[in-house]
């Protein structure tokens, strides 16, 4: 018989008829209820147990965690809470789970243990959630890009390039460690490892992007990054996933509105289609912020905070003007930041990104019109020479979320700004050519797909938010 999944039968349609379910046990009453769970929902559905007519040693078997498969007529509910459950006829054990070493047993447990056993934690109610959702995200994103028309371009995993100038990159190679080849000046010899030359994993799409978006002119990336950062917080990832469209003739005003656009589009698309899971992770944050100071504690439920960032636009102001606004605030003033304000110039720290959302404005920010010297080479300078079309969203509790801006589209501009910032003329002659053949105005922008799940989701780490989180001293399972 055809299994049916839990989320199938909870409207109650099939009442009446013999079904099939499959799923893992998540608890075992009384010997006669178990609240079996599929994966198809959080909700479990239960199953009732003919104990008497059933055999003791087949009872013993039903622990939490085993998989069965239970056929039986599907009934209206006898208890609360559910509308149906299961009046079991057979009741097949598909896969025991012993409950002296399970690790799983039915109490609550920490994120951070369930971190160490990643392998386990999609079998939580929390889990469960997080990652329906993210899925949700990742789908309602390509739904997106594709009813306004955009071309989901994947760009290469090995590059040779270095896309932000930064040099966070894992090197790729296939040289022998032990015996690395050198060159006459006694440097690695690049020549004789697998591509010829060294290569990395890419810490972004864009500028394969911006050549595809001058043909097609719609584009988006969606795919892993990496950063050999050594950053240690609960908003950074070694690897993680970003989605980066790119649009021809398009100016930075039109990136904001794209990027805002999209946000709200995603959010309230799990609005309207992930409510149980929601509600859960709602109740889960609220639950967790009782143990924070009065002050810490987020203003709003997660399912309002999520609602309130649809309804209303996104607050946009420059650079120039943040700082005035940080320079004069209290906590500056006081001393009260890690990093005082005290120049035009100061690239801004998580604390103050955070005091302009959560304290200032109370509400999501478009920053513009940075210090060249903060940001990227590709970033198209502004006629005042000091500041460029950048644009950072900055979002309550995540602090960055997107960042982006419109691309310098002049040649000789963009020239001068690689020397200024040393970064190999000749090896990005590739990219140099959009500017000289029919080159144009555009603008793009990288959004940081597990940071906006984050903010859907409410969880506090981005590493309960990617299924195996990589970070600086860990690539477990
Ligand atoms: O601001 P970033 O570095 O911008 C770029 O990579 C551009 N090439 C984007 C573009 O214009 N096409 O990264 C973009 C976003 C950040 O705003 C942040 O949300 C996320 O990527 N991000 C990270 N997320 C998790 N862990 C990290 N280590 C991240 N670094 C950046
Ligand atoms: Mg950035």
């Amino acid at each position: 018989m055809k299994r049916t999944k839990i989320i199938d039968l909870l409207d109650g349609q099939l009442i009446g008829q013999t079904v099939n379910l499959k799923g893992w046990v998540r608890t075992f009453r009384n010997n006669q209820f178990i609240a079996l769970n599929d994966g198809s929902c959080l909700s479990n559905l239960q199953v009732v147990v003919d104990y008497e007519n059933t055999e003791e040693s087949l009872l013993k078997r039903i622990t939490t965690g085993a998989a069965i498969s239970a056929t039986g007529l599907l009934i209206e509910s006898q208890g609360r809470g559910q509308k149906v459950e299961l009046k079991a006829e057979s009741i097949e054990i598909l896969g025991d789970a012993d409950p002296e070493k399970y690790p799983l047993q039915p109490k609550k447990h920490s994120l951070e243990f369930l971190r160490e056993i990643a392998h386990l934690r999609f079998r939580t109610n929390t889990f469960g959630a997080v990652f329906r959702i993210r899925h949700g995200v990742a789908f309602a994103i390509h739904q997106f890009f594709h009813e306004r028309g955009f071309v989901y371009l994947h760009s290469p995993i090995i590059t040779g390039s270095d896309a932000e100038g930064a040099g966070e990159m894992f090197q790729v190679s296939t040289l022998n460690l032990d015996n690395v080849p050198k060159n006459e000046q006694g440097n690695v010899d690049f020549k004789k490892d697998f591509f010829g030359k060294a290569t990395n994993l890419t810490v972004s799409g864009q500028l394969e992007a911006e050549l595809a978006a001058l043909a097609l002119g719609q584009v988006y990336t969606f795919g892993p990054t990496f950063r050999a950062e050594n950053s240690n917080t609960s908003r950074h990832l070694a690897e993680f996933w970003m989605i980066e469209p790119e649009v021809a003739f398009a100016d930075l005003n039109d990136d904001m509105d794209l990027a805002e656009d999209m946000l709200k589009y995603v959010m309230k698309y799990i609005l309207d289609h992930y409510q149980e899971d929601l509600n859960f992770l709602e109740q889960r944050l609220a639950d967790e912020e009782k143990t924070k100071p009065q002050n810490e504690r987020s203003p709003l439920p997660l399912k309002e905070k999520l609602l309130f960032c649809v309804d209303n636009d996104f607050e946009r102001l420059s650079y120039t003007e943040a700082i005035n606004i940080l320079k004069n605030c209290k906590p500056n003033k006081k001393g009260q930041f890690q990093y005082i304000i005290e120049d035009w110039g100061a690239d801004l720290q998580s604390e103050h990104e955070r005091y302009l959302v959560e304290k200032h404005f109370n509400k999501p920010v478009i920053l513009t019109d940075y210090p060249k010297n903060i940001k990227a080479f590709y970033m198209k300078v502004n006629e005042d020479g000091k500041t460029v079309r950048a644009m950072d969203i900055l979002f309550p509790g995540i602090g960055e979320i997107v960042g982006g801006s419109q691309r310098e589209e002049r040649y000789e501009v963009l020239v001068e700004r690689m020397k200024e910032m040393h970064i190999p003329e000749e090896e990005m002659y590739w990219y140099l050519d959009t500017r000289k053949y029919g080159t144009c105005p555009h603008a793009g922008f990288g959004l940081g797909f597990e940071r906006l799940v984050q903010f859907i989701t409410g969880m506090t780490n981005i590493r309960d938010v990617i299924p195996f989180p990589r970070f600086p001293g860990n690539a477990a399972f």
